[in-house]
Order: C-alpha cells, then sequence, then structure tokens
C-alpha cells in the first residue's frame, strides 16, 4: 500500500493509509454516546481524527504510538481538517518506514555539526574553545545532539530540532555580540551550553517523553554538572570563567517563574536569554504557518503563543500601483493576495495546532 502523506490530503475521497497515532482519547458525547478522538501524525504532520463507532477491542488494542492502518475521509469542521475513520486497524511497527513518520529539520545533522565546530574554532578565548570542543565532539554527546529533538512540543520538536535551536542560536550571538559589543565567547559558549543537556531530559524515537533525570534534575542543572566534568579535564581552566559560564546557563530562561534559579545579571547571559527566547518563539510561528490545519489566512489558537496567528505572506509591492488599479481599489475593496502559506514537505517540521495540546494536558515547555 502506497503511503499517503497528511500534508498532502485534500479532497473528500475515501483514502486508506497508514498513521501513527501521537493522542489516542476516549470521549464521551452528549447522548452519552463513547467515540475516538484521536492525532495522527506522519512526518509531514498531525491531523485530527474521529471514529465514532466505540469498540471496547479498538481501546484495548491501540494507543499513543501504535502505527495504524486507518480507512476514512478528510472532512473540513469549522475551517479545520478532520478525518473520519470509517475502519482502523493496528500495525506493527517493523512493517513501516519509520521515515514515513519522523519530523526532521530541514537541514543535515552532519552539516549543522561542522558550522557549529566551526564556531567555535573560531573563538579567541582558549579555555571557552577547549572546553566546547571538548563537549560538543565527545561521542555520546555528539550522536545524541545530532538526532534530538529540542522538545516534547512546542518548539524545534522533531528530529535534530536541538541542534538546529543550538546552531540557529549560536549564529545570532555571533551578530549581536557585535552589536552590542559583549563578549562573545560567552555567548557563544550560553548559546551553545543552555539546552544540551535536554540529551538528557528527554527520550528519543517516536515518541519523546521526559526521563526520569530530566523530571528531577532537569537540563540547567545537568548543563552545570557538563561544565564542571569537562573544564576540569582542562589544565588551570580558570574559576571566573567557569563561573560566569554557569551563571549565564542558570539564568537562560530568563524569570524565577520560568524555572530560572537566577535571573541574568551579565550583558552576555541577558543576551542568550533574549537569544534563546527569540529563536524558541520564531521557531513556534514557523512550524505553525507551515503545518496549521486551519484553512484561510488565519492558524487556530495556538495555545502555548497565546495566540492566533496570521499564516500568509504580508502584501508586496515591488513596483508603484498604477493609478487606474488604485481607482479601482478604493471602489472595491482589494481582496488579499491569495497566497496559501506553504504547504510543509516530506521531512518537515511537526505541526504544532493547539488541538493536540488541548487533547493532551498541555504541559508548558520553558524555552
Ligand atoms: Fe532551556
Ligand atoms: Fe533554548
Amino acid at each position: 500500500m502506497t503511503k499517503l502523506f497528511i500534508s498532502d490530503l485534500q479532497g473528500k475521497e475515501e483514502i486508506e493509509s497508514v498513521f501513527l497515532v501521537k493522542i489516542f482519547n476516549v470521549m464521551e458525547g452528549k447522548d452519552g454516546k463513547k467515540y475516538f478522538n484521536i492525532i495522527l501524525t506522519d512526518s509531514t504532520g498531525e491531523m485530527e481524527a474521529r471514529l465514532w463507532h466505540y469498540s471496547a477491542e479498538i481501546e484495548k488494542n491501540i494507543s499513543k504510538g501504535t502505527f495504524v492502518k486507518v480507512r476514512g475521509k478528510v472532512n473540513f469542521y469549522q475551517g479545520r481538517k478532520q478525518f473520519i475513520i470509517a475502519h482502523i486497524e493496528k500495525v506493527e511497527q517493523n512493517d513501516v518506514s519509520l521515515d514515513d513518520f519522523v519530523m526532521k529539520a530541514v537541514e543535515d545533522p552532519e552539516v549543522m555539526y561542522k558550522k557549529l565546530l566551526n564556531i567555535v574554532d573560531g573563538l579567541t578565548d582558549v579555555y571557552i574553545r577547549d572546553l566546547l570542543r571538548n563537549i560538543i565532539t565527545d561521542g555520546e554527546i555528539a550522536r545524541r545532539l545530532k538526532i534530538w529533538q529540542a522538545g516534547k512540543s512546542i518548539h524545534h520538536a522533531y528530529r535534530s530540532g536541538l541542534l538546529e535551536h543550538i546552531l540557529s542560536c549560536t549564529e545570532l550571538a555571533l551578530h549581536l555580540s557585535k552589536h552590542y559589543k559583549v563578549n562573545e565567547n560567552y555567548v557563544v559558549a550560553g548559546c551553545i551550553l543552555h539546552d544540551i543537556c535536554k540529551i538528557y531530559e528527554l527520550t528519543d524515537g517516536v515518541n519523546v517523553e521526559y526521563t526520569e533525570e530530566g523530571k528531577l534534575v532537569g537540563h540547567l542543572v545537568k548543563g552545570l554538572e557538563i561544565v564542571d566534568r569537562f573544564s576540569y579535564k582542562i589544565k588551570n581552566f580558570p574559576h571566573y570563567t567557569k563561573m560566569h559560564i554557569k551563571h549565564i546557563l542558570l539564568a537562560h530562561h530568563g524569570e524565577y517563574e520560568y524555572g530560572s534559579p537566577k535571573i541574568p545579571q551579565t550583558s552576555e547571559a541577558y543576551l542568550v536569554h533574549l537569544i534563546d527566547l527569540m529563536d524558541s518563539k520564531m521557531g513556534s510561528f514557523d512550524i505553525i504557518r507551515k503545518t496549521d490545519n486551519n484553512t484561510g489566512h488565519w492558524s487556530g489558537f495556538v495555545k502555548h503563543l497565546d495566540r492566533i496567528v496570521y499564516k500568509s505572506e504580508l502584501p508586496f509591492y515591488p513596483e508603484y500601483i498604477q493609478e487606474e488599479e488604485h481607482h479601482h481599489e478604493e471602489r472595491q475593496e482589494r481582496p488579499e493576495p491569495k497566497r496559501e502559506a506553504p504547504k510543509p514537505q516530506r521531512g518537515q517540521p511537526e505541526p504544532k495546532t493547539s488541538l493536540g495540546n488541548m487533547l493532551s494536558g498541555f504541559k508548558v515547555d520553558k524555552p
């Protein structure tokens, strides 16, 4: 059976394909009848689905993380794509090609990793340069860094998303440290190390979860451990350099209420916090524009951004409007340019509709 991808499903014809179950809930309608409320995913996005006929057998066999073959039709409900399932059955993981179901960063992780190493090699503080190099070239850290997600949902929540976020922050660090005339070595160190311990905070695989260490210790404190572990191996590593790097890591969430045990008290720490915030929010907007299931210009309500998002391109005039056209415009309101939000390509990031979050007991994932 050929795999049909979520981003390509448009028409109302009946289709049959395999998807991964992201969320699986039994609901009860106003009439007291049970039904299934499901979020299906693949490498191109996610879609809401309904199975109106309850069956105890299905409830027993299918759960979050199950691959399923479904037959049904795409429906549009209140401007949102919804898949109405006529038939569903479990498929074994061995029978699917995992690549079809895992969302990935756009750029090749090996290329991103080399770019990161190049930036480190260009640093002028020899101790910070050696520390960063030793950390990111450590075998196990490098392996995980190339594939891990940056979070469970919210932003950069796809394969190699952590590396994409770290590289993006580090490139911003180079520009903005020069602009604000602050010490680039520390800003780069902060951008590389601030979230690197998400490789211990989150699991790998199709269903990313918090590890026990993630729940009990978390990536901020694990970050300090890494700095200690690797700086002890460098002869005469200066105490004050280490202290300032640790401050940046402890302060990167910016406010006490967002889990920061310290608020940023150096220009470098404050800049790392702002870069991290900017990159995570822009990452969220990007995914919504690419993958939100609503038709038209607007996304559905995005809980973690606390707003709906305008998804289409903004008006753009490389040339002046001709007089005739201008008069025409005054009489009749000009329709907005008919450009659809870019469609997600296979292999592009996961959609972040608010729906999944609403259904799964939303958990705040700090930037
Ligand atoms: Fe963080
Ligand atoms: Fe971050």
